[in-house]
């Protein structure tokens, strides 16, 4: 039997997927030790690969067929772009993308003036932008801590993840829409999919039984 390659993305979406692995057997001992910097796990018995790489490269090796199958959030998936199935909600890792600033900006949403708009997520701000509320705006990408844009005069408002809301709350910003609920998926390789049918199909059984 071949290995079943998966992809997981690098850090807490990782260990909730170990999480959501064991409770249907799957098991991976060495993946669990958090001073280890080692990439890639090996389950002999079950004849799977896990290997661990940063989110907006898991869509990459799954289209690729590097690994079968990834486990990565929907915000990347549609940020990326990339030819794979979406198989699995697999729920964990809930939060929302949105569009917040100051309650101040909340006219400017409305306006149709030209506002610059900055985000880890380029792709999903224009789509929302451009083809959801037909408003031309600037796009500025940056790539961490996007709440400091409009408190330092970089942009009027952010396009960015929020789960708990603590960041807007402490850095004095508001949600003011809604873009789309988010929450970690399993994506398979198009190839994988008719290759490994019987496995893959078996694993999503088994996982829909604990979600
Ligand atoms: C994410 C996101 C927000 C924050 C939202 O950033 O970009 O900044 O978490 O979470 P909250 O609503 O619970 O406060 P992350 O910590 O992943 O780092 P980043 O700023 O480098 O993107």
């Amino acid at each position: 039997m071949r290995y079943l390659t998966f992809a997981l993305t690098k850090g807490r979406l990782a260990s909730k997927t170990m999480d959501m692995f064991e409770k249907i057997g799957i098991t991976c001992e060495e993946m669990r030790d958090k001073d280890s910097r080692k990439l890639i796990f090996v389950n002999e018995d079950l004849k799977l690969k896990f290997f661990l790489a940063k989110g907006p490269d898991v869509p990459t090796y799954v289209e690729y067929g590097a690994a079968d199958i990834g486990i990565v959030g929907k915000d990347t998936i549609m940020e990326e772009g990339r030819k794979l199935y979406e198989v699995m909600d697999l729920k964990f890792g809930a939060c929302r993308m949105c569009v917040c600033g100051p309650e101040s900006a909340r006219k400017l949403l409305d306006s149709n003036q030209l506002i610059r708009v900055a985000t880890k997520y380029p792709v999903i701000a224009k789509d929302y932008f451009y083809n959801k509320k037909h408003q031309t705006v600037e796009i500025i990408k940056l790539n961490g801590s996007i709440e400091l844009a409009p408190i330092v005069g970089l942009s009027e408002v952010i396009v960015d993840i929020v789960e708990t809301g603590s960041t807007l709350r402490e850095n004095g910003l508001k949600v003011l829409e809604e873009v789309c609920p988010l929450s970690a998926r399993m994506v398979v390789n198009q190839v994988s999919m008719k290759m490994e049918d019987e496995r893959i199909r078996k694993l999503i059984n088994d996982l829909r039984k604990v979600i």
